[in-house]
């Protein structure tokens, strides 16, 4: 087939990034931006991908939709098909639901998984995202600020974003004015901000040290707008204003976030991921929570009635559960611990003392930590999992150690994007 060849094809599924696929000449067709059921006008893209079972793959660029399928939206954002940030705006709530979905069973059964209870995505509120990070370049002589072109270091100049909470949309423009400012580097300068309970936690992640003229100006925008903390700097960055604490409060207990550290993508994300925590987790009196970081899970655990033993390997994040918890004054029950569970996952005599598991592995999954969790007694774990691939490796050892993994939640807190969080049930009798 020529390169410029064009013609029309009918989408029969979505692949695991979201791109339609159909069929043509015998061969499997992508197509981005594309729902099941469109029918629509294509022309043949790059070179051909690997053979798959049914024979070479190619790739198309979409020309026209023809014929719309059911799942199909107008996408709410300017910037689609532009901006990197969320590529699937075209597809509306159930058809996000059902691929998400299905996402989670497609992997489930690569690793001989298929009678698993999979059910409905749970999909959160789109304008919910607390953290963001936005990218500020400077080209041809303009100020851009937002977020990555798919596949280029190019920048999206936006406005406004459809994902983010209102009030950091808010506060864009004025960060545009800041930023507009200070030298950037060729590379570009990094802007996070996490809205906490009690405002924005910013950070511009610029290299050297703000001269006093600009630390006034922080100062001024910290208290426009504010901000309850300006740090500033790459890697760990220095607080430059700090006019209170910026925090979040997990099971009523307030945490001082590290800045830039990690947190679920929205406040309704978390309240699903805890609330399907805690139905499994049940009447569990002594719990472990791997991979705990702040203590999302740990704290709302512990104002459910459990025992909580937390560990993760971020010396910053369990400081700042650490110090959460002594503020309580032995009101909260968890004890944590800087481990690295990679390397000292738990072991068999500390399973023993437990009657549920909570782990919320990164992307990588927790291959380590399920081999020896497979071997244990607990009766409960609740795997929270950002990645199903390696969740459904885990999950396949956790089976064949004689769990039964007895439902999976999908859960949708990456709107419009290929990322899918979920919720698994383990348990086993003992
Ligand atoms: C997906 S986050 C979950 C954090 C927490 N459960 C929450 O909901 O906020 C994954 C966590 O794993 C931690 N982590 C990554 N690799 C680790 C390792 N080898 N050992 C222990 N913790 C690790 C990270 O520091 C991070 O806090």
């Amino acid at each position: 087939m020529t390169p410029d060849i064009k013609f029309e094809v009918e989408i029969m599924s979505l692949g695991g990034q979201g791109d339609g696929i159909g069929s043509h000449d015998g061969q499997k067709v992508f197509v981005p931006h594309t729902v099941v059921g469109d029918r629509v006008r294509v022309q043949r893209s790059g070179k051909p991908g690997a053979s798959g079972a049914g024979g070479e793959t190619i790739r198309a660029k979409l020309l026209e939709v023809i014929e719309p399928g059911p799942g199909r939206q107008i996408p709410p954002c300017p910037y689609y098909g532009e901006c990197g940030g969320c590529s699937l705006q075209h597809l509306g709530e159930q058809a996000e639901q059902d691929w998400k979905r299905q996402i989670v069973v497609d992997a489930l059964a690569r690793r001989g998984l298929e009678d698993v209870t999979v059910a409905p995505t749970r999909l959160i509120k789109r304008d919910s995202r607390r953290r963001t990070r936005w990218t500020a370049i400077r080209a041809g002589g303009r100020l851009l600020m937002g977020y990555q072109k798919k596949g280029t270091n190019e920048v999206v100049d936006i406005e406004t974003c459809a994902v983010l909470d209102p009030k950091l949309n808010a506060i864009i423009a004025d960060v545009r004015n800041l930023i507009s400012t200070l030298k950037i580097h060729k590379k570009g300068l990094g802007i996070a901000a996490t809205l906490t309970d009690t405002g924005i936690d910013l950070t511009i992640e610029a290299p050297g040290e703000p001269d006093m003229e600009l630390r006034m100006r922080l100062s001024e925008f910290a208290q426009k707008h504010e901000i309850p903390r300006l740090s500033w700097g790459p890697k760990t960055p220095e607080v430059i204003i700090m006019a209170k604490e910026p925090v979040i409060a997990f099971g009523g207990t307030n945490v001082v976030a590290p800045a830039t550290g990690f947190l679920q993508a929205s406040a309704a994300a978390e309240a699903v991921l805890t609330e399907l925590v805690l139905a499994h987790v049940g009447d569990a009196k002594k719990v472990a929570d791997l991979y705990s970081g702040v203590g999302t899970f740990a704290l709302a655990l512990a104002a459910h009635g459990c025992q909580v033993s937390a560990y993760d390997g971020d010396e910053r994040a369990i400081g700042a559960l650490q110090a959460a918890v002594n503020k309580s004054a032995g009101r909260v029950n968890v004890h944590s611990e800087i481990r690295d569970l990679d390397r000292r996952p738990l072991q068999t005599k500390e399973f023993k003392k437990l009657d549920a598991v909570v782990l919320d592995p990164p992307r990588a999954g927790a291959q380590v930590t399920c081999e020896e969790l497979s071997m244990s007694a607990v009766p409960k774990v609740a795997y929270v999992s950002c990645n199903p691939g390696t969740f459904a490796r885990d999950a396949r050892e956790l089976v064949d150690g004689g769990y039964a993994l007895t439902r999976v939640t999908p859960v949708g807190q990456f709107a419009w994007s290929p990322h899918v969080e979920l919720v698994a049930e383990f348990e086993r009798s003992v």
